[in-house]
């Protein structure tokens, strides 16, 4: 049985006293969850701050991303090794952000998640398609192609998929229960030719796009989404403590 797992993605939001604010609120909140992965991912600058007030408790945190190098000269860039330092188990890759906005390619978020991967980071890894290429039909090639090309040469352990189709994030309009469950399942389905059906029904598959806490549970009752990456709703502490605490009743 796949855990469940809820992810916060903060994006470009809350500076570190807003961090603590959050995590002061949220701790206790959720403390007796234990059969929900949570992990939350604040911006590069709160993470230290995150990390002294997570530790000790079983919330994980994650970065929004990383560059594909060890060290060297890459100014503004952050290595794997910074972020486990930090106290990051998970990282984010692939976001349709990094992807429209920073041209992050195929290829280079492969060796992201390569890399990640090498220092054991737990990896996020997600993709979607844009409204554009929902409506011309082509939402399975899109996801067929950016699981194939993130994803090669990497082994499963350690991955966690995130479908997030781009048109459902920031919207407020959620993807139907049969749109993402359909989804879910052709990235199973792939997830199972590029390793084996194993390891394909071990890999969690988080949905993405104007989660709510009024629309988490009718998500999680589709057999193949198994927890969300959360933007907008994972900001007020209560509003993400209700998506963690989903009705669990599907899941066991
Ligand atoms: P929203 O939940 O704000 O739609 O954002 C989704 C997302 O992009 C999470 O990574």
């Amino acid at each position: 049985m796949r855990k469940p797992c809820m992810a916060a993605n903060w994006k470009m939001n809350k500076t570190t006293g807003e961090t603590r604010a959050f995590l002061d609120e949220f701790i206790p909140l959720v403390q007796d969850v234990k059969n929900v992965d949570i992990v939350v991912a604040p911006p590069f600058t709160s993470i230290h701050a995150a990390a002294a007030l997570l530790a000790g408790s079983h919330i994980r945190l994650s970065a929004q991303n990383l560059f594909h190098e060890e060290k060297g000269a890459y100014t503004g860039e952050i290595s794997p090794a910074m972020l486990t330092d930090a106290g990051c188990s998970h990282v984010i890759i692939g976001h349709s952000e990094r992807r429209q906005y920073f041209k992050e390619t195929d290829e280079m978020l492969n060796r992201k998640v390569r890399i990640a991967r090498k220092h054991a980071l737990q990896v996020i890894f997600c993709i979607g398609e844009s409204l554009e290429e929902r409506e011309a039909g082509k939402t399975f090639e899109v996801l067929n192609r950016e699981i194939g090309e993130g994803l090669k040469e990497v082994s499963p352990e350690g991955i966690i998929v995130a479908y997030e189709p781009i048109w459902a994030i920031g919207t407020g309009k959620t993807a139907t229960t049969e749109q993402a469950q359909e989804a879910h399942y052709s990235i199973r389905e792939k997830l199972a030719a590029l390793y084996s059906n194993a390891a394909a029904q071990e890999i969690r598959i988080l949905y993405g796009g104007s989660v709510t806490p009024d629309n988490i549970d009718a998500l999680m009752r589709c057999a193949d989404v198994d927890g969300a990456l959360v933007g907008g709703a994972s900001l007020k502490a209560d509003s993400f403590s209700k998506i963690v605490k989903f009705n669990t009743d599907y899941k066991q």
